[in-house]
């Protein structure tokens, strides 16, 4: 916690307890650098808030830390002294370098974050994306809080569909074109087949046949299936390779398959099921849900229901988690609404699951879908990003050493910031003129403000230290640029309790743009020695957080561009 925070609550204690999630930052230095609403205290001292407030700034010893405190209103404004927070905020970053911002809140816990978890034989789509990206930030900000996170990809690799596309490649498959471009081919003929079965029912007879044979283990199956996996999952790792992406575990829906009559058997032991129209469902109504879950399909098929209840099941006994988040976009709410009250009735705490759901996302208009007609490729979406941003390193530093390399993770950092940048409920509009404007609110533009710090740093011979006179900060902009650098644990706390990685997109602009006002307006290198090696102190703080930051999204710094 911020070391200021932590002070106001000690000097509040003789009179009030408070947590530190009461303490604001004011509007404006007006009211001072800390403020503090009292209408919360007006039940427990049955007082005006107003009268509360100014009798706490009346009564309150101040000590080192802070310069004054006053009320105005109802609330209670603290005056830090600024060069202690300076000196305090600089020198905690400084000694504790990437490791600023860790915390032991979750030590000894384990979460598992089901991710990405794309469906094999289809592309991998933009929900899929969000669902990487976003997954993927979560991975590193809750294990930044000291959580043990095991990252787990729940592929689509199982269903009634693969009977389909097993009958399909058996009638027009021709393998030499399945090895040139698998998913695109093995789409083709699913489409193909749909449009087929529409003028031979008994297509659909024999898919619901393989898919059965696929259950039970036959061998001719198995090796249809297990092909088309391996060649759509060597498809996915290598976008995975370029976001720099891993998982502990891909532990697909097949990986059920031997655990699903158990599963079954367990559900019929210990809560009410029936049987509708030959299906095997259970009733949700007491629960307030209208819709019955699916266990078993009329002609004995296991669903997605099913495999994700065995799932959870083995989750727990195999890995004992506190929380098992699933990041799913918003379409699948009901479902998990279903299968954590399911949960519950079992007799689990429905807390431990989390649907962290997200809106959906359109390219400049266009949807990726699995639809024919309107689909774009990641691997389109991705070689875009590089190329655009190719062109303008080649106009504007041609010179640039190692341009490839940045070029890709610039690119990459603005395709994954341009998500996580907005809150991930909302549905968002992608636009590449803003997601690689290097002025704008975007990775690029932070990526940028961090390798000029770099440079900075390169071109001075002076050593960076913390043994410097900090009474020599005098302008407000080194003080608000110390100030929002010790914010940085707070931010990522919040951005982990909320499951939300924006907090800390959002955070790194305002530092980014705070830190090229300083630098707009004050000079570093040109200054006499102690100045400079404050201002050194202040950059090289600012160019941690920002490296720090960007490494919990996912997105790398390059220290040249
Ligand atoms: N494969 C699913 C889809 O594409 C997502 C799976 C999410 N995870 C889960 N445990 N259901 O819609």
């Amino acid at each position: 916690m911020i070391k200021f925070k932590e002070e106001i609550i000690n000097l509040l204690k003789p009179f009030v307890n408070i947590d530190k999630s009461l303490i604001e930052n004011p509007p404006n230095a007006e009211f001072g650098d800390y403020s503090i609403p009292c209408f919360r205290f007006s039940k427990e001292f049955k007082e005006d808030p107003k009268k509360i407030a100014s009798d706490l700034a009346e009564k309150l010893v101040l000590n080192k830390f802070f310069e004054n405190v006053k009320n105005i209103g109802a609330y209670l404004n603290f005056f830090v002294n600024r060069e202690e927070l300076i000196k305090n905020n600089l020198c905690e970053i400084f000694k504790r370098k990437e490791d600023y911002g860790s915390q032991t809140i979750g030590k000894g816990k384990t979460i598992i974050i089901d991710f990405s978890s794309p469906n094999i034989a289809k592309p991998f789509g933009i929900a899929h994306l969000r669902s990487t990206v976003i997954g993927n930030a979560l991975y590193h900000i809750l294990s930044k809080l000291g959580y043990r996170i095991i990252k787990i990809n729940h592929l689509g690799d199982w269903g009634t569909q693969f009977g389909k596309l097993m009958v399909a490649f058996d009638e027009w498959g021709d393998d030499d074109k399945l090895k040139d471009n698998a998913i695109d081919y093995l789409v083709k003929i699913y489409i193909k087949f749909g449009k087929k079965a529409k003028e031979n029912p008994g297509l659909d007879e024999k898919a619901r046949e393989s898919f059965k044979n696929l259950e039970k283990g036959s061998s001719k199956e198995v090796k249809y299936w297990k092909h088309f996996r391996d060649l759509s999952l060597n498809e996915f790792c290598k976008y995975y390779d370029r976001l720099n992406i891993s998982f502990d575990y891909f532990q697909g829906e097949s990986f059920y398959n031997d655990k699903l009559t158990d599963t079954i058997d367990f559900l019929k032991d210990n809560i009410q099921t029936e049987i509708s129209d030959n299906a095997l469902i259970i009733k949700l109504e007491d629960k307030k849900i209208k819709t019955p879950m699916i266990i078993q399909k009329s002609d004995g098929a296991s669903t997605y229901h099913t495999r994700d209840i065995a799932a959870a099941l083995y989750r727990i006994k195999e890995y004992n988690p506190d929380k098992i988040l699933y990041v799913v976009g918003a379409p699948q709410k009901l479902h998990f609404k279903q299968l954590f009250t399911l949960l519950g009735m079992i007799g689990y705490d429905e807390n431990r699951f989390i649907h962290i759901e997200f809106g959906t996302m359109t390219y400049e208009g266009v949807m990726m879908s699995t639809r024919e007609g309107n689909f774009i490729h990641l691997s389109d979406v991705i070689d875009k990003a590089i190329k655009t941003v190719r062109e303008i390193i080649e106009e504007k530093n041609p010179d640039l050493p190692e341009k490839e390399k940045i070029a890709e993770q610039i690119g990459i950092g603005a395709i994954i910031f341009g998500d996580l940048s907005n809150d991930r409920t909302n549905d968002i509009e992608f636009s590449w003129e803003k997601a690689l404007d290097f002025k704008g609110e975007t990775a690029p533009y932070i990526q940028y403000t961090h390798a000029r710090i770099c440079s900075i740093l390169r071109k001075t011979e002076d050593s960076i230290s913390n043994e410097i006179d900090f009474s020599i900060f005098k302008e407000d902009i080194e003080f608000e640029l110390s100030k929002i650098l010790g914010e940085f644990s707070t931010i990522v706390e919040k951005a982990a309790l909320e499951y939300k990685p924006h907090i800390i997109a959002t955070f790194l602009i305002e530092l980014s743009q705070t830190f090229n006002k300083f630098y707009n307006s004050c000079n570093i290198l040109k200054e006499y020695k102690d100045l400079r090696k404050g201002r050194l102190l202040l950059a090289e703080c600012t160019r941690i957080i920002l490296k720090n930051g960007l490494s919990l999204l996912g997105i790398k710094a390059p220290e040249n561009m």
